[in-house]
């Protein structure tokens, strides 16, 4: 019978072993060269990815970085992951080499993961899809539009609150704030507001996020492959929509200037082509996915803080209510009440800093180029981790204090506070997202105080930070 075991284990190995050959076969970029950076590219094939992924699942996602600081460079180290060679960039002046090198050095690469969960990536390339989707968002995100954003996502916020906090003692944080995220983007990108229908998205979209950057093994039941599945079937609804769309844009019953939707499907490239309806569908699921759950991380980790930091949320609460206190019944928040919430802001960026919702982004190098006297070879990745300056104790004091007063007059140097990346590439959903995030915390915390239900509770990163459990916490409202 031991035997029996044996050799099926066997088997496995054998298979999974072949399966990672030929995932990663086609990827014949050297993994060496003279004059490398220090470090070391660990096993054939999978890497180093174990230990990177491992210090995430484990909270703790820097420890990878720092180790690697303290034992090869503080500045650059090779490493492997995802099956790619890569240089992790540490700190601020590297930070700033990739940030203001785009398009001369570097350019932005996503990992093939990506592109096999997009597959108009797979027609083109990530590169030239993100072009796209970047000459397609100012007209969405300009500032005009931003600040009739405000009274849409108040008014949203109050149903979320009424619906899913109010008459509640108890609520689990984390998913709650990604319902009031997703049906904001639900909402602002496709004018779509019936809850049920939100509703379908919900799991298939966390599956997706936790297997885009996941090992790229596409075998049943492996989070990559659960991924895929889950692309599928949101694209498809995603079709259905847009099929809608175009009919009730031919009849007159929706604009063109409703939402990102109507824009895709009526804006036309160079050479006079419109979007094909696919195409829509993956850049507004690259949407949903970009623009959700990084700000309901954000929101769930500002009600974690603030449970546990009394005095800063008695700043907030102060200077919320002070807004509030202006409104008459039933009048929503507008863009001059979000400029006057310049501390919960600061709250916001600490925790951001503390728990950047992205750990980092990668980088292809166009060129052999030399940078602090060691050779990038053209085709290697490169990698900017948020941690290395967050977490750093050269800028940014006691790195582990959550203190707001960091962000307040000239705020920390430049390159250092990086959660939506930097230079031309930095996050275009930046504004987007900080009126989300004032707009949840006003509401928040005009109703309620709260207290966490699990003190010690662990946060993994998968890919984003989270609480192991969700953030269960306990409401006292103010007006009880
Ligand atoms: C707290 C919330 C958010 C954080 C922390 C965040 C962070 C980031 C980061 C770090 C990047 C990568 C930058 C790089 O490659 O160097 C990025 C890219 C991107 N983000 Fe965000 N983001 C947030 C919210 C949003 C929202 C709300 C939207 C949409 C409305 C959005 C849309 C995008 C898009 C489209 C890209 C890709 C840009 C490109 O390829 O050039 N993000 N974000």
């Amino acid at each position: 019978m031991e035997q029996f075991y044996l050799s099926l284990l066997l088997l496995f190995v054998s298979f999974i072993s072949l399966s990672l050959f030929f995932l990663f076969y086609k990827h014949r970029i050297p993994f060496t060269a003279p004059n490398l950076p220090p470090g070391t590219i660990g096993y054939p094939m999978i890497g180093e990815t174990l230990e990177f992924l491992s210090t995430g699942w484990k909270g703790h996602p820097e420890k990878f970085i720092f180790d690697r600081m303290v034992k090869y460079s503080s500045k650059i180290f090779k490493t492997s992951l995802l099956g790619e060679p890569i240089v992790v960039f540490c700190g601020a002046s590297c930070n700033k080499f990739l940030f203001c090198n785009e398009n001369k050095y570097v350019i932005s690469w996503w990992p093939d993961n990506v592109n096999k969960v997009f597959p108009t990536s797979l027609q083109t390339s990530s590169k030239e899809e993100s072009k796209k989707m970047r000459k397609l968002l100012p007209q969405f995100l300009k500032p005009e539009a931003l600040q009739r954003y405000v009274s849409v996502m108040d008014d949203i916020a109050h149903k979320h609150f009424g619906s899913f906090w109010e008459n509640n003692t108890q609520v689990t944080v984390y998913p709650l704030c990604k319902r009031y995220t997703f049906l904001l983007a639900c909402r602002l990108f496709m004018s779509i507001e019936d809850e049920t229908h939100v509703a379908k998205f919900a799991d298939p979209f966390y599956l997706l996020g936790s297997g885009i950057i996941s090992l790229p093994i596409d075998l049943p039941g492996t989070p990559f492959n659960k991924a895929i599945k889950a692309s599928k079937f949101i694209r498809k609804e995603l079709l259905k929509i847009i099929r809608v769309r175009k009919v009730d844009l031919a009849e007159g019953k929706a604009t063109p200037t409703q939402d990102i939707l109507s824009h895709m499907l009526l804006t036309c490239n160079e050479d006079g082509q419109y979007m094909n309806e696919l195409d829509i569908a993956d850049k507004i699921l690259g949407l949903l996915i970009g623009g959700h759950d990084t700000a309901s991380v954000t929101c769930t980790f500002i009600v974690k803080y603030l449970a546990e930091l009394p005095h800063i949320y008695d700043r907030v609460y102060q200077e919320q209510m002070e807004i509030a206190k202006t409104k008459s019944g039933g009048e929503l928040l507008n863009w001059d009440d979000i400029n006057k919430m310049k501390y919960s802001w600061n709250v916001a960026c600490e925790v951001m800093r503390l728990a950047p919702p992205l750990q980092g982004a990668f980088r292809e190098a166009i060129n052999d180029f030399i940078f602090n006297g060691f050779s990038i070879p053209k085709g290697w990745k490169l990698y900017w981790s948020a941690n290395s300056t967050h977490k750093s104790e050269e800028y940014f004091p006691e790195p582990e204090k959550f203190d707001p007063t960091r962000f307040e007059g000239k705020g920390p140097i430049p390159y250092t506070f990086v959660p939506f990346g930097g230079g031309p590439r930095m996050c275009p959903g930046k504004e987007y997202a900080r009126l989300e995030i004032l707009v949840f915390m006003h509401n928040l915390v005009k109703r309620f105080k709260w207290k966490r239900l699990i003190p010690d509770e662990k946060i993994i990163i998968n890919p984003l930070p989270t609480p192991a459990q969700n953030l269960p916490i306990q409401l006292f409202p103010h007006n009880a």
